[in-house]
């Protein structure tokens, strides 16, 4: 089928109490791990690139390598994403590529780093809204700002999300979902030790839920972090340092308060690293990147499986089969642009 909007995504795992999960990725590999995850679990899924990868894969590389995964693999609703767009331009340059998805990030400034007036939020993220949904886009803001610099994303400080400019937010942006700032960061090293409710607030995804419970809240900086990754890591010869994510049982619970995209790209680089570390290391005299490509994929094809089944996205990429190809790419398919 054709790429899919978001917020159908979206509506359909509200519809179903479940969450789907929002991958990053930066090339072939990482693209036909998560549909091969999605096939091995019938799930829906958002596959998500930032500016970073745009630039990595070049967007021209990226979008046939998208119309390859939708060509191959018709069966799975999946929706192509833009994860942290700066400005603007950058959103309205995705949505023109073919992207059936957008965040506005206006929680910072255009550089990505400072930290942005609440009006500022407002007027690029409606900017952004307005020139989305004429063609059928989705559109995710971000209120609050997260922790984490390490990855080149935000200000190094956290402002968690106010309840009450959420609302405001949100009747003022028009956007499709929330992301929200918890107490999250990007990267490997969100939390010191296992975290509990004074860094991590889960209570205030409840509150915004109850205040909001028509928009579908979002969760950056989700990875866990598996001790068994960060191990495998360090077993071949890597130095990642004690590191401590969000716990699955966690982002459960955001589930079932409106979480309904939960945003993964660390744990897929330790699943990726980890076995091609071991191919480095237990046979050194291999140097065909397929013979270290191939464990890499299938390691994180393993994980983005296991991510679907606990979200509760398996099983739904079914909801959409009953519908016929031409029914599904006119019922779900953004408008031409
Ligand atoms: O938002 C952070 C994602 O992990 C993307 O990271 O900008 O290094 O591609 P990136
Ligand atoms: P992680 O670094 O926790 O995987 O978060 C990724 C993310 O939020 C992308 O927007
Ligand atoms: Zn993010």
């Amino acid at each position: 089928m054709a790429l899919v909007s978001m917020r159908q995504l979206l509506d359909e795992a509200a519809k179903g109490g479940y969450g789907v999960g929002a991958f990053n990725v930066n090339n072939m590999e990482q693209i036909q791990a998560i549909m091969e995850a999605a096939r091995e679990t019938a799930s829906p899924v958002i596959i998500q690139a930032s500016r970073g990868a745009r630039s990595y894969t070049n967007d021209t590389f990226l979008w046939h390598l998208m119309q390859a995964a939708v060509e191959l693999y018709p069966e799975i609703p999946v929706s192509l994403h833009l994860d942290h767009g700066n400005e603007p331009a950058t959103c309205i340059s995705a949505i023109e590529l073919g992207f059936t998805s957008v965040m506005m990030d206006g929680s910072l400034e255009a550089d990505g780093k400072t930290p942005a007036s609440f009006e500022y939020n407002v007027a690029v993220t409606k900017e952004v809204v307005e020139y989305a949904h004429a063609r059928g886009v989705t559109v995710e803001g971000e209120l609050g700002t997260l922790g984490g610099i390490e990855d080149g994303h935000g200000s190094g400080e956290v402002h968690l999300t106010d309840p009450d400019q959420a609302v405001e937010f949100v009747e003022a942006t028009g956007i499709d979902a929330l992301a929200v700032a918890i107490g999250t960061s990007h990267g490997a090293y969100k939390f010191s030790k296992e975290p509990d409710g004074e860094v991590l607030k889960m209570d205030l995804i409840k509150e915004i839920h109850r205040r909001l419970p028509d928009t579908h809240l979002v969760m950056h900086g989700s990875s866990s972090v598996p001790q068994e990754l960060v191990a495998e890591v360090n077993k071949y010869g890597g130095s990642l340092k004690p590191a401590w994510g969000v716990p699955m049982r966690e982002i459960q619970l955001g589930i079932q308060h409106g979480v309904r995209k939960i945003n993964v790209d660390t744990d897929s680089r330790l699943a990726i690293t980890g076995a091609i570390r071991k191919v480095f290391v237990e046979s050194p005299e291999k140097f065909d990147p397929r013979d270290y490509l191939k464990p890499a994929r299938a390691a994180m094809q393993a994980l983005v499986a296991s991510k679907m089944r606990d979200f509760g996205q398996a099983g739904h990429a079914d909801d959409y089969a009953s519908l016929s190809l031409a029914e599904m790419n006119d019922r779900y398919a953004t408008a031409a642009v």
